[in-house]
């Protein structure tokens, strides 16, 4: 069975969706690694039993010393596949050259790079929303597009509404791509 790690910073329901989706029936979850310390995800992913990691990126004195730590622990395990689920960090080529990821965005990128993608994309005119899944590359958010999903705007859309059907779209194509790029 394939392996993969996944990375995370915040409530990782993606994290945990991935873990009900593929864990021990598509792939092997062999550990989660997270920035931060508080991350609701942590729980998640313990309740699992999968391994996790915590990597304070505040106790490190440049991006550079964070990836170079974050991508020996990465290289200790024998993944396939690294998964960013919410991995809220900028990562430099230390990171990016070296470990094969791909990267989950919550917008119909190159629309909408970078942070608030959800804000800035539900406030725009654009009529639809919308998420991407790419490789990781030196350029934030700017890696080759494996796989996209899209909704149209409704009348009465709201911020929670759409954020809950970027969600939702997440929740099934980001597992999808991955079996598919286990293959
Ligand atoms: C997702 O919307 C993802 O696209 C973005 O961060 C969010 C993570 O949510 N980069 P969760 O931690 O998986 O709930």
């Amino acid at each position: 069975m394939k392996k993969i790690i996944i990375l995370f910073s915040g409530e990782g329901s993606n994290l945990q969706n991935l873990i009900e989706q593929l864990h021990l029936k598509h792939c092997e979850v062999i550990a989660a690694i997270t920035n931060r310390p508080k991350a609701g995800g942590i729980v998640k992913a313990k309740s699992f039993n999968i391994p996790v990691t915590i990597i304070d990126h505040t106790h490190f004195e440049s991006r550079e010393a964070f990836d170079t730590v974050l991508v020996e622990h990465i290289k200790a395990y024998d993944a396939d596949l690294v998964v960013l689920a919410g991995f809220m960090r900028i990562l430099t080529p230390l990171f990016t050259l070296h470990v094969k990821a791909i990267n989950l965005h919550p917008s119909l990128l190159p629309k909408f790079k970078g942070a608030k993608a959800i804000e800035r994309s539900f406030e725009s005119d654009e009529r639809e929303g919308g998420i991407s899944i790419h490789w990781v590359s030196p350029e934030l958010d700017g890696g080759a597009v494996i796989a996209q999903g899209s909704f149209e705007k409704s009348e009465d859309e709201t911020l929670e509404s759409f954020t809950c059907k970027i969600k939702e779209l997440e929740h099934t194509l980001l597992p999808e791509t991955i079996i598919e790029l286990l293959k």
